[in-house]
C-alpha cells in the first residue's frame, strides 16, 4: 500500500485561528431576537438549515420553523429538497457553498461569511491543483470541508458519514486515490478500506486537540462508559473508540447503545442534540488538555461559534451575506457532490460503524 505524504504540512498557523466567542444574550433580548427572526423567515420564504455544532438557539429555531439540523451530508440533501426560495445556512462557509452549488437558483445566506474551517483554509486550490496534476492516474476524492474550487477539481466529494464506503468501492474497482484535506480522516479511511491513498496534510483545529493518553486515563475512571469519536480525530483517539462516526452517527449511537455514559470526542455543540435524543444519559467531553495542548477554545469550533442569533437577525434584516459561486465552478463542483448524493441514496442512509481500525 502506498501512502506518500505530500505536501509536507498544511497546518493552519495558530495566529490564523480565531478565539471562540459564544454570544450571551439576556432573556428578553434573546426572545425578541427569536420572534423577529421567525417573522423574517416567513416573510422571506426562507428555511433555516443548521449544523449540530451551532448555538442551541439556532438549532431550536431551525426545528421550530420547519428547517433542519444535521450533519454536512444531510444539510446538503435537505437544502436540495427544500421548497423555500432562500436557504439560511448556519454552519461554516463550505456548507453555504455546497447549498449554493446544489441550488444555484436559490438565494443562500449565512449569518457570518467569515465562518471558515481549518480544513478548507488548509487546502488552497492552486497548491491542490498542482498536487493533483502530479498524479493524473489517481481518482481525486475530497472531503466536504473544502472550497467550491477544490470540489470543482475533484472526481468525488465525501462526508465523514460516507467516506469509507465511497473509497472502499473505488478501491474495489481498482482505483488509486488522492485524498484531501484531512490527514486524520484520510488515515482512518485508508485503514478501513485498504485503499492506496495519497494524503493531503490538513487537519481540523478542534478534533486534532483530543488527546489519546488523557482519554485512556478518563476511560479508566469511567469503566462503563462507551467512547464515541468523530474520525477527524488523531489515530490514538480513534483507536480507543467504541464507535467512530459522523455527527449524526454519534447521536444515533448514544440513543441506541445500552450504556448510560458516553465519552464524546467531537465539538461540544453536539451535546445539545444528544441530550434531546437521550436525556437520561450522561455525556462527558473527551480531554483536550494535557501534554502538547495548544487549542485556544477547546472542543468548540471558533468558526461555527460565529453563527449567532444577533448576526442571523441582522443578515435577514439587511438581506446581507449572500453566498455567490462562479457559474463555471458550480457546473464542475456539482458533479462530485451529486455523485455522493446518488451513491448514498442507492445505499440508504449511512449508519455508524464499530471501530475496527
Ligand atoms: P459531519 O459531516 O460529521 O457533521 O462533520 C462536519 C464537520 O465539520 C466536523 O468537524
Ligand atoms: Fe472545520 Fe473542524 Fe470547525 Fe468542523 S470543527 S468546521 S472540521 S474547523
Amino acid at each position: 500500500m502506498h501512502s506518500a505524504i505530500i505536501p509536507p504540512d498544511f497546518r493552519l498557523p495558530p495566529e490564523q485561528v480565531p478565539e471562540t466567542v459564544v454570544e450571551q444574550l439576556q432573556h428578553e433580548e434573546r426572545d425578541e431576537c427569536i420572534r423577529r427572526i421567525k417573522r423574517l423567515l416567513r416573510a422571506q420564504d426562507a428555511t433555516l438549515v443548521a449544523h449540530y455544532y451551532t448555538d442551541p438557539d439556532l438549532q431550536l429555531l431551525a426545528d421550530e420553523t420547519g428547517g433542519h439540523v444535521s450533519d454536512s451530508l444531510d444539510m446538503a440533501r435537505f437544502g436540495h429538497e427544500a421548497d423555500a426560495s432562500t436557504l439560511v445556512v448556519c454552519g461554516v462557509r463550505f456548507m453555504g457553498e455546497t447549498a449554493k452549488i446544489l441550488n444555484p437558483e436559490k438565494r443562500v445566506i449565512m449569518p457570518d461569511l467569515h465562518a471558515d474551517c481549518s480544513l478548507d483554509l488548509g487546502c488552497p486550490i492552486d497548491a491542490f491543483d498542482a498536487f493533483c496534476n502530479q498524479h493524473p492516474d489517481r481518482v481525486v476524492v475530497v472531503y466536504a470541508n473544502t472550497s467550491a474550487a477544490v470540489k470543482a477539481r475533484a472526481d468525488w466529494m465525501v462526508t465523514s458519514g460516507s467516506a469509507v464506503d465511497v473509497v472502499r468501492r473505488l478501491a474495489e474497482q481498482g482505483n488509486k486515490i488522492i485524498w484531501a484535506p484531512d490527514k486524520y480522516l484520510g488515515e482512518y479511511v485508508q485503514a478501513q478500506s485498504g485503499a492506496d491513498m495519497l494524503l493531503w496534510q490538513g487537519s481540523c483545529v478542534v478534533h486534532e486537540e483530543f488527546k489519546g493518553r488523557e482519554l485512556a486515563e478518563l476511560k479508566r475512571r469511567h469503566p462503563g462508559a462507551r467512547v464515541l469519536v468523530h474520525p477527524e480525530s488523531p489515530a490514538p483517539v480513534i483507536a480507543q473508540a467504541d464507535v467512530v462516526s459522523s455527527t449524526t452517527g454519534i447521536i444515533k449511537a448514544a440513543t441506541e447503545l445500552e450504556a448510560d455514559t458516553f465519552i464524546v470526542a467531537t465539538d461540544k455543540g453536539i451535546f445539545y442534540k444528544m441530550q434531546q435524543a437521550a436525556p437520561h444519559k450522561t455525556y462527558i467531553e473527551a480531554p483536550t488538555a494535557g501534554r502538547g495542548a495548544t487549542c485556544k477554545s477547546c472542543a468548540h469550533c471558533p468558526w461555527m461559534a460565529m453563527n449567532s442569533l444577533t448576526k442571523l437577525l441582522d443578515t435577514l434584516r439587511r438581506g446581507a451575506n449572500e453566498i455567490f459561486v462562479d457559474e463555471a465552478i458550480i457546473t464542475r463542483a456539482r458533479r462530485p457532490i451529486q455523485r455522493l448524493l446518488d451513491f448514498t441514496t442507492r445505499r440508504g442512509q449511512p449508519v455508524y460503524g464499530n471501530n475496527d481500525a
